[in-house]
């Protein structure tokens, strides 16, 4: 890929270690106990989630695909982007569209997940002869410093992941999105939108079980990482829809009780039969709602796109 693509870890190498030991301490010693869903993303959790997008049940990623090809000459001509910068960008896979009409000097996709930053840029190398790749391995959700670059930037946050954060998270972030920018920069965030809970449920329960494998992959992650000895076959994958804060849940439900050690944590955590092991939370959103979020961190709501079925919105915003 010669010296257009490079990787680089803005953080310590033992960071991420670091907080996924602080985090699995808190959430498993809380209550209800909990993980965060940032560690679902192992080399395994990255492809069973590029699974789940191909889904019958999981419309998110097509009904955000139909938004962005349908409105990435407007996304293009409203920003003049010369930078795209991406937070969990995964596959980057929706992002080729962006790119095309785009087609900034230099592309930052961020991620915990080396292997899925790294499985995703041989293909952008060569797709986008001119593009400058810089892939940072980082925690958008802990003081985020990226590489310099040239501006216009548009930074995307695409897929619904802002919806993966609890709403105290969700505006502490927001809040720290302003420094990374500069006036004339721009915001791409998509959101998935508040629907019936059969549709809902469906695409958190779909019938090939990839969505439960891809829950019950983060207690392999916590076996390998932490040493720990979670029998993932003796937890059921539950997803519910929370009415009143209008999210999906995902949980691990023990079945029967049972004791897990977490050796490198040397702590001992007790499960009841029946008692939830919270994953994931999945917030779905209305335009008024984003519009009040994004105005609370100083920014202006220009532009919000659905598919034409009304699933899914993508907004575009500016330092206010
Ligand atoms: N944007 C892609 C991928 C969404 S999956 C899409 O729309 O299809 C969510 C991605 O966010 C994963 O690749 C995961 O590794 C990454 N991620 C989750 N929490 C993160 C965090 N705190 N910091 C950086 N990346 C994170
Ligand atoms: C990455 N994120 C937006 C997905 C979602 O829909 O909340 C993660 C996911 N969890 C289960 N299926 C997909």
């Amino acid at each position: 890929m010669g010296d257009r693509f490079s990787i680089e870890a803005l953080l310590p190498e033992d960071y991420l270690d670091h907080q996924l030991r602080s985090d699995v301490r808190a959430g498993l010693t809380g209550r209800p106990k909990s993980v965060q869903p940032k560690w679902f993303y192992d080399a395994a959790g990255s492809r069973l989630f590029e699974r789940i997008t191909r889904l019958p049940e999981y419309y998110p990623t097509r009904a955000e695909r139909e938004i962005l090809t349908a409105r990435s000459g407007e996304i293009a001509a409203a920003t003049g982007a010369a930078s795209l910068i991406e937070l969990g960008s995964g596959s980057s896979e929706k992002t080729r569209i962006l790119l095309e009409a785009l087609e900034p000097d230099v592309y930052i996709p961020v991620d915990v997940s080396r292997t899925a930053l790294e499985d995703a840029a041989a293909g952008l190398v060569r797709a986008h002869p001119d593009l400058t790749v810089h892939a940072v391995v980082g925690d958008f959700q802990h003081e985020l410093k990226l590489p310099r670059s040239p501006g216009p930037r548009l930074l995307a946050f695409l897929g619904g992941t802002i919806g993966n954060l609890t709403p105290g998270r969700r505006e502490r972030f927001l809040a720290g999105l302003p420094g990374l920018l500069e006036p004339g920069d721009s915001l791409l965030v998509g959101t998935d939108l508040v629907k019936d809970e059969r549709t809902l449920v469906a695409a958190y329960d779909d019938a090939q079980g990839v969505t439960a494998a891809f829950n019950k992959n983060m207690l392999r992650v916590l076996n390998r990482r932490l040493g720990a000895d979670f029998d993932p076959e003796r937890f059921s994958h539950v997803a519910r829809w929370d009415a009143r804060r209008e999210w999906i849940e995902m949980r691990l439900r023990s079945d029967g009780a049972q004791s897990v050690r977490i050796a490198s944590l040397d702590l001992e955590v007790r499960f009841d039969d029946g008692e939830d092991l919270l994953t994931e939370t999945s917030t779905k959103f209305r335009r008024e709602g984003v519009a009040a979020e994004l105005e609370r961190a100083g920014f202006a709501l220009r532009r919000w796109w659905t598919d034409e079925a009304g699933r899914f919105a993508v907004s575009l915003a500016e330092l206010s």
